[in-house]
């Protein structure tokens, strides 16, 4: 079957096998059936750039759920299925007024994967309100539980990216959020800027929720209208002899200090002053509001996008002396 409904990219690979599950148990028993088959395991295909056909099983996660386990008094555990759709989820939490997750509206995928790379967008990650999370071992079927410790997560990464890689399924996510006292993060300039427009002085989770929905709307593409994976790279961190060089000869550039000898520049900037802003070759391109985010404007093969990005790691690095890294899986 063609994998295209499969990415938010729209990518028009194949799989071989295909198969779709509704349940643990469904899963637990393809696991079982395709037991020497390789497997390759599906979310919301919101965070890869499928460049070949698939010759794995491909096993879509679709469970759904969402529950409360655990109330204290000013906090709640809430469990998510791992098929459930992340903003969903998000607008679930705020229906409930659980804090906590506001600041993470509107980003593609599902639940289950939302772990593995540690989403994060206007100055919340993932790990902020991460509990736990439920796994299945492919080789065996059995279960683990994973704490956030050992997880190891950090700037868009976790264990499942690497040691991990491949390994597990993860099947069920447990966040910790906040009931009566919410911690808002509204530090982000553009968040702020948006709050004031609307003339909110005292924003509840739900006004921060719509802020970043709306600056979301306003610089990334919809996947439903241009195929894309969110930010295309990674923003690079760099040492602070490489920091105190570029800084000299770029005084202008945005950066953020992520310690006293790491500072992070972004990627948008680097490939914005690269001049490929807005470009497109063939249905291939960089989004005109955003530089970080590559898209296919209809018909773009996964190849054609993989060589744009290479060539946009190319000449930044020509230009900057700074490798920048892909966020999304390159499968
Ligand atoms: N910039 C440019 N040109 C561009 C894009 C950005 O000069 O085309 C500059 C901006 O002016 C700003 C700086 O780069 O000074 C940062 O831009 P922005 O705030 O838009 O965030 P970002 O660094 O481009 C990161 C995340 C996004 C997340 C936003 C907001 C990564 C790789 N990306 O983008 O995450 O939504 O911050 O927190 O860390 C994603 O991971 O898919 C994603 C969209």
């Amino acid at each position: 079957i063609s994998l295209k409904p499969y990415n938010t990219f729209g990518i028009d690979v194949k799989a071989k096998l295909f198969a779709s599950v509704n349940t643990e148990n469904e899963l637990l028993e393809v696991l079982n059936k395709y037991e020497d088959t390789p497997k390759f395991i599906l979310g919301g295909g919101s965070n890869m750039l499928l460049v070949n056909n698939v010759e794995q099983l491909v096993i879509h996660l679709n469970t759904k759920g969402i529950s409360i386990s655990k109330e204290t008094n000013d906090s709640v555990l809430v469990q998510a299925n791992a098929g459930e759709t992340w903003h969903e989820f998000v607008l679930w939490c705020i229906e409930h007024n659980f804090g906590g997750v506001e600041n993470l509206s509107l980003i593609p995928g599902n639940v289950g994967t939302s772990p593995i790379q540690n989403i994060g967008a206007y100055g919340v990650e993932l790990k902020d309100i991460f509990y736990s999370c439920e796994a299945i071992t492919i080789a065996t079927g059995k279960k683990k539980i994973f704490t956030k410790e050992e997880c190891h997560f950090g700037y868009r990464e976790s264990i499942f990216k690497t040691s991990k890689k491949g390994k597990y399924i993860i099947t069920k996510v447990t966040f910790k959020l906040t009931t009566k006292q919410h911690t808002l993060h509204t530090e982000y300039g553009a968040i702020q800027q948006q709050l004031e427009s609307n003339r909110i002085t005292s924003p509840t989770i739900k006004d921060v929720s719509e802020a970043v929905i709306a600056i979301r709307r306003s610089k990334l593409p919809d996947p439903d209208e241009i195929g894309n994976s969110g930010s295309f790279f990674k923003n690079p961190v760099v040492d602070k002899t490489t920091f105190d060089i570029f800084r000299k000869e770029h005084p202008e550039a945005p950066f953020y200090k992520v310690s006293d000898t790491e500072f992070k520049i972004p990627a948008g900037w680097l490939i914005e002053q690269s001049g490929f802003k807005g470009k497109r070759f063939g249905d291939a391109g960089v989004h005109k509001n955003q530089a970080l985010v590559l898209v296919n404007y209809g018909n773009a093969t996964g190849n054609e996008i993989w060589e744009l990005a290479l060539n946009i790691k190319d000449t930044v690095f020509k230009n900057f002396k700074i490798n920048i890294e892909p966020e999304v899986n390159i499968v």
